[in-house]
């Protein structure tokens, strides 16, 4: 028997449809685009780790400064006795939390990567055996079933990853954390800061190219999922700061003109030469609009903790 439990709340062919949704709103309309969570299948996930530890990917270093910090504090604050990590990946940066929780605790990883949730549990119970595990394969943009297990509960989303969702989706999925939490409970947010255009591009384009073969990994998931033709060589990777609505956004830009076909689909695509696909936003955040989302979704900033050059922000927040 396996020493923690994973459950797919979604059933297999879910993610099917899904993905066909999506490709299909994405790609026939104008500017084309698709939902980030695509690039996470077990090589994104991969590629996202190494993205992590790029000299250019600050975000990452900045959390972990403040959760190496802050964690006795989140835990005595919180007295969670549940972690609830949202878009958990590969657990890394938990570990320091998790290392001052009070004992005996439960954490509840949910990702919709399989394969970052098995490598992150396996390798959690190498080091705390005792830890209660209850994996779950979930899409945190939808309603999510938890598992029983004791309160307070701390619900984290980490890494900046709510700077993926599109304003609109953010109030909706702030909302629905809103809605998990009972009296006592507490959301721990990452987010990322408005800062120096040129620090934050170089953080999506390094080098490299680790970035750029992250980006590029979603058309080999459509290709492989949906039996389409996507050739990686045909686009580049281009990042790019949009002051207006403080974000980053990924592209992948056509090289020439040409046309896809997605077999699963029955669709042909066409591209016109230098046409871009909007594949994520990477919003950054200051203290009042961090304050401000929270207000607007039913919470209370609590605390507010920066790494020392104030990149990076984990906010703490109750329900009101
Ligand atoms: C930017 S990474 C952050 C990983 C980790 N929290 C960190 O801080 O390093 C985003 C993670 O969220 C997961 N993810 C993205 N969209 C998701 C969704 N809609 N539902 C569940 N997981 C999602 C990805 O698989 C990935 O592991």
């Amino acid at each position: 028997m396996s020493p923690y439990q994973l459950t797919r709340t979604l059933p297999e062919d879910a993610t099917d449809a899904a993905l066909r949704a999506d490709v299909l709103h994405g790609l026939t309309r104008t500017p084309k685009s698709l939902p980030p969570k695509w690039f996470y299948d077990a090589r994104g996930s991969e590629l996202f780790e190494e993205i992590t530890t790029l000299d250019e990917y600050y975000p990452t270093r900045a959390e972990r400064e403040i959760l190496l910090a802050r964690a006795p504090e989140i835990a005595a604050a919180t007295g969670a006795r549940t972690l609830v990590e949202l878009g958990s990946g590969s657990s890394e940066k938990t570990r320091h939390l998790l290392d001052e929780l009070p004992v005996p605790h439960a954490y509840v990883p949910v990702d919709v990567s399989e394969s970052a949730l098995v490598g992150a549990a396996e390798s959690l119970l190498v080091e705390r055996p005792g830890l209660q595990v209850h994996a779950l394969i979930a899409d945190f943009t939808k309603e999510l079933e938890l598992p029983d297990t004791p309160g307070p509960r701390l619900v984290a989303f980490l890494g900046g990853t709510i700077g993926n969702l599109l304003p609109d989706e953010r109030a909706d999925f702030l909302a629905s954390v809103r809605a998990m939490l009972v009296p006592g409970d507490a959301l721990l947010l990452g987010t990322d800061l408005v800062k120096d255009e040129s620090v934050l591009v170089r953080a999506y384009d390094d080098a490299s190219g680790v970035t750029a073969a992250f980006n590029k990994n979603v058309l080999a998931v459509v290709d492989r999922e949906l039996g389409a033709d996507f050739d990686p060589a045909d686009f580049d990777h281009v990042a790019l700061w949009n002051s207006d609505q403080r974000w980053i956004e990924m592209r992948l830009r056509a090289r020439r003109a040409l046309t896809v076909k997605i077999r699963e689909l029955d669709l042909v695509v066409a591209f016109e030469a230098g046409e871009e696909m909007r594949t994520e936003v990477s919003a950054k955040f200051t203290e009042d609009s961090v304050r401000t989302e929270l207000a607007g979704a039913g919470m209370e900033l609590a605390h507010w903790w920066t790494d020392e050059a104030e990149r990076f922000a984990l906010s703490l927040a109750t329900a009101v």
